[in-house]
């Protein structure tokens, strides 16, 4: 042979030279079938379907989940568009809780409503029954994300699985808050569990990702029509990040919780604080259903502060030291907002009675992360 052909095929690996303890990152769009029979009989042809470090990664969120199958998406926001736009069609009514992550709100208002699907936004602190009254015949999915996004009210999402059950509606929960270990939406008879994996299970603020976890064939089957036809797939180097984030998982959640904890009483106890809104923290909004329904919770919880203008509120963001201001979570790093700006797009104006922050508490020490946020409510009070 030429040699540019022996450049071509040299250098073949057919199987491991050795077994390590996490999956190979195989990299491939092509995948090489072993017989003429293979091309057309199911087996995996294609890379864009996942390869040795996505398949690891969706059995261990199928058992995180208590799922029959994992879907997964470049990104959090992707999953969930997805994952709504996998079961409705034109002509579907889509319930969707106020307080829901707000791209998502875009997503709705902008791209399921310009395919002919109606949208309509409840308040995150109705009930089952009174989040079912906004049903009408045409609704095939309720939206739940709990607890909600920058406000933390926490929904019986077990009561709303239940009730919708009874009228052939399904649920979804975005549960990256549960991040699939404090809270398991498929055990408690939501139909579809999504987690922005991008936060607590890859846990290091470098990683993009999402899930969609299924226990129903029928829902299965669709999730799985619905990534070939769109297309999705992610990177085997962002799977074996997000797979090595979730070893870890438990252990970190356990301290996030921890410290978010000590960090959220030493606040409710501050004059310049009106309110913590920590589902965990006794007496806060929600902590029944949380108490009933959690084990544990994570390290993102939101603030009121006394009222001050907005020039204070920055003023207090600016004095943080260990916090830095960024709008994502679930890493190792402590992080907070102010949230106001982004309430305007809800329907049901809450009044929280002071301007609304939200903080993430990282794995630094608690004690530090006190006197930080010392220094800034001392800022804050002039
Ligand atoms: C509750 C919630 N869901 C979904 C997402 C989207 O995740 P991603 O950034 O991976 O798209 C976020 C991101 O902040 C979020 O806070």
């Amino acid at each position: 042979m030429e040699e540019e052909t022996r450049l071509i095929h040299a250098g073949k690996t057919d199987g491991l030279p050795a077994r390590t303890v996490s999956p190979p990152v195989q990299r491939g769009s092509t995948v090489l079938l072993p017989n003429a029979t293979a091309l057309y009989d199911g087996t995996l042809g294609y890379g864009r379907a996942g390869l040795s470090a996505q398949f690891a990664l969706m059995d261990a969120l199928a058992e995180l989940e208590g799922a029959r199958d994992i879907q997964l998406y470049p990104s959090g926001l992707a999953a969930m568009t997805a994952a709504i736009l996998a079961v409705l069609k034109a002509g579907d009514h889509v319930l969707v809780v106020d307080t829901v992550y707000r791209p998502v709100r875009y997503f709705c208002d902008r791209v399921l409503r310009r395919f002919g699907v109606a949208v309509d936004y409840y308040d995150a602190r109705l009930g089952a029954d009174d989040v079912l009254a906004q049903a009408n015949p045409a609704t095939r999915l309720i939206v739940l994300e709990s607890p909600g996004s920058l406000s933390f009210e926490m929904q019986d999402a077990a009561a709303i699985a239940a009730a919708a059950r009874t009228r052939g509606v399904l649920t979804l929960l975005d549960n990256t808050w549960g991040a699939g270990r404090l809270y398991k939406p498929l055990a408690h008879g939501i139909d579809i569990s999504v987690q922005a994996l991008t936060k607590y299970v890859c846990g290091h603020s470098d990683v993009f990702m999402g899930s969609v976890a299924t226990v129903d064939a029928g829902l299965v089957d669709l999730m799985k029509a619905s990534i070939q036809d769109h297309g999705w797939s992610v990177a085997p180097e962002d799977a074996y990040q997000a797979l090595r984030g979730l070893r870890t998982l438990a252990t970190r959640l356990d301290r996030h919780g921890e410290s978010g904890l000590a960090v959220a009483r030493w606040l409710a106890g501050q004059p310049q604080v009106l309110r913590v809104l920590h589902p965990a923290l006794p007496g806060a909004p929600g902590h029944d259903l949380w108490k009933r329904d959690y084990s544990g919770a994570c390290g993102l919880f939101g603030l009121v502060l006394k009222p001050g203008s907005p020039e204070r509120v920055e003023a207090f963001l600016d004095a943080l030291k260990l916090f830095g201001l960024g709008f994502s979570w679930g890493g190792f790093e402590s992080l907070a907002i102010s949230c106001d700006q982004q309430l305007n797009k809800r329907v049901v104006p809450v009044d929280y009675g002071g301007p609304l922050m939200r903080l993430h508490v990282g794995l630094e020490s608690p004690d530090d992360l006190i006197v930080d946020l010392q220094g800034a409510l001392d800022v804050y009070a002039g």
